[in-house]
């Protein structure tokens, strides 16, 4: 209960056949004349929402070990296990993102049990498209046959995931389409400078995707997303620079250039504060959560946001000892592997969070 003015505000749960139908606030308005009941609905419209029916993923062939890279540069296996919880990631010896998108598309269909011509919207997360133009989403839309979709790219770099499952469910709730692939595609190797051994001993390439289709029950029960444009300097890589007739400019480092502390600091007070945020506005305790999926930046940030959260980091997914940091195709790379190792029952409840370069970051709550 809290009091506004005049106002008294309550929160509560209508249930519909022991499930949570629709939540409401009810303003209890304490008047002269006596007391008024306004009703109004928050958060999301839980008549419509997007679950997932289906997960793939992609990976390169080639694996390259911490021992590896101590060839490569000043590091050894023992300081990047220390400071990020990574052991090895798979790096790119030809697949591209298009390549490994499609392959992980197809999976995720295989999965759902979907024909891709039955594929209304596409959507390709990615920082690091081969082409410019046509989008990488385009690309994957014509490997797959998937004619019938509306394919585009989206880019908010190691949220894009997120962001781009977000922007589905908020087109099915519109009731615009009723189902989509959601990709998160990376090959960050060849943005990331291999002779700064700070930023290349972190990432990895790889794709994952997921078919999400609408639902009445269940799904993502509420989302929150933020950007932070006036700190982008802090993990940023430039594209190409201006060249024409009438102007020459010259492009800095066209590589990764990363503050790692800033960074550190900002994922460890912002991804709990955005996690509590979408649990609150899905009307959910921390306690309630049965596995949170955060984006695999490093376990030191991941343990950082568990302490913050109360929760214990046993309850948090993790395979960056594996894959290192994929960005935007983090997520849906862990989803899918726990989806295949039997880990994720239906009617679970799931945080998903990310965050990165923009900088960028947000949460959803979910019912698997
Ligand atoms: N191997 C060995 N030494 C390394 C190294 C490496 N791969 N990378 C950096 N170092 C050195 C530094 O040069 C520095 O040496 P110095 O003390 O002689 O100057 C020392 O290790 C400490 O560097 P620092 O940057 O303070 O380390 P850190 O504890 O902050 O860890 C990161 C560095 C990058 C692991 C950490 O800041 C981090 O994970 N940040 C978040 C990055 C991230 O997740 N980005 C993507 C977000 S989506």
């Amino acid at each position: 209960m809290r009091d506004s003015g005049n106002f008294k505000l309550q929160q509560f749960y209508l249930k519909s056949s022991g499930t949570v139908a629709k939540t409401q606030q009810v303003y209890f308005w304490q008047s002269v004349g006596g007391t008024v009941t306004i009703l109004r609905d928050v958060g999301k419209d839980w008549d419509m929402s997007i679950r997932i029916i289906g997960t793939g993923s992609a990976l390169p062939a080639h694996q390259v070990t911490n021992e590896d890279l101590a060839k490569l540069v000043d590091t050894s296996d023992e300081w990047i296990r220390e400071r990020t919880g990574i052991g090895c990631r798979r790096i790119s010896t030809g697949e591209t993102v298009v390549s490994l998108a499609a392959d992980a598309c197809r999976n995720a269909l295989e999965d759902g049990g979907m024909e891709a011509s039955g594929v209304e919207l596409l959507l390709v997360a990615t920082c690091t498209p081969e082409r410019g133009i046509p989008c990488a989403a385009c690309q994957v839309q014509d490997r797959l046959g998937a004619q019938n979709a509306v394919a585009f790219d989206l880019n908010a770099a190691c949220a894009g995931f997120l962001f781009a499952l977000h922007t589905a469910c908020a087109y099915v709730e519109a009731g615009i389409y009723r189902n989509a692939l959601v990709v998160g595609a990376e090959v960050l190797s060849k943005i990331v400078d291999w002779s700064d051994r700070s930023t290349c001993v972190l990432f990895g390439d790889g794709a994952g995707a997921v078919l999400v289709e609408h639902c009445r029950e269940g799904g993502i029960l509420g989302y929150v997303q933020h950007s932070d444009g006036a700190r982008g300097d802090v993990l940023k890589c430039d594209s190409r620079a201006i060249q024409n007739p009438y102007i020459s400019s010259r492009m800095e480092v066209p590589f990764v250039q990363m503050d790692g502390r800033e960074v550190f600091a900002f994922a460890v007070r912002k991804v709990p504060a955005s996690i509590e945020e979408a649990l609150e506005k899905s009307r959910i305790q921390a306690a309630e959560v049965d596995l949170f999926v955060l984006h695999q930046a490093n376990r030191r940030i991941l343990e950082g946001i568990a302490r913050r959260l109360g929760v214990d980091l046993e309850r948090f997914a993790m395979n960056l000892d594996q894959v290192g940091n994929m960005s935007s195709a983090a997520i849906p790379v862990l989803l899918d592997e726990l989806n295949r190792e039997g880990r994720l029952k239906r009617g679970m409840t799931l945080v998903l969070a990310g965050f990165g370069a923009g900088l960028t970051y947000g949460a959803c709550v979910m019912q698997w």
